[in-house]
């Protein structure tokens, strides 16, 4: 059986998808493991769950460097420093660089509360209650230079229910995701591993 992948997951808020991926992790079989938790601001639940579950974890806020472009050199660092077999933005609020994508080595995940290409930025689930639509719902994605455009690995529906706000209805969503990343990371785990692959083990 090969090791389970490793995963360095990047946090900006209460880090729910995040503790699917530890609680999937725990299972017996699941083919891959939260490595290292990441943050963009400190004092996140995030970070605090990773505390809770004995993982290291690293904080790199923007404010704290010159500029954007040291911000990211220096994420990219601490990320690689983990040698991740896939990076996962769980909620990740921030924006990465080309350089950052081609430095980790590995593929970058994130998830977003929509269907995407519908509703890509910071504010998905206010765009689809403001745009009236009936389903809206989750979508993983790989990440490349652009802002929610990346190849689609999976998508999810959630209706809109009458009196839906923007709380009710992206807490019905975040469930449907944390399903979606945790059965996402599974497959690409499964499929990276399977015979022909380069990280099938060599004999
Ligand atoms: C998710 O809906 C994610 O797509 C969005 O923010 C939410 C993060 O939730 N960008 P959590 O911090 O994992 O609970």
């Amino acid at each position: 059986m090969p090791a389970p992948h490793r995963l360095v997951v990047l946090v900006s808020g209460t880090g729910t998808l995040l503790q699917a991926l530890l609680d999937a992790a725990s299972e017996p079989g699941y083919p891959a493991a939260v490595v290292a938790v990441g943050a963009d601001r400190p004092g996140t639940e995030g970070v605090e769950r990773a505390h809770r579950a004995g993982l290291p974890t690293f904080v790199e806020r923007l404010a704290g460097h010159p500029d954007r472009a040291s911000w990211d050199r220096a994420l990219l660092d601490r990320v690689r420093s983990h040698a991740p077999d896939v990076v996962v933005g769980a909620g990740f609020m921030k924006v990465v660089s080309p350089e950052f994508l081609d430095g980790i080595g590995c593929p970058m995940l994130n998830t977003h509360p929509s269907l995407l290409p519908d509703f890509p930025g910071a504010h998905a689930v206010r765009d689809a209650l403001a745009a009236g639509v009936a389903v809206t719902g989750a979508t993983v994605h790989r990440v490349d230079a652009g802002l929610d455009t990346g190849p689609v690995l999976g998508r999810t529906e959630v209706p809109v229910r009458p009196g839906d706000t923007e709380t009710t209805l992206h807490e019905r969503i975040k469930t449907e995701e944390r399903r979606l990343l945790v059965e996402v990371v599974r497959g690409i785990a499964r499929a990276d591993a399977a015979p022909g692959t380069s990280r099938q083990p060599q004999t």
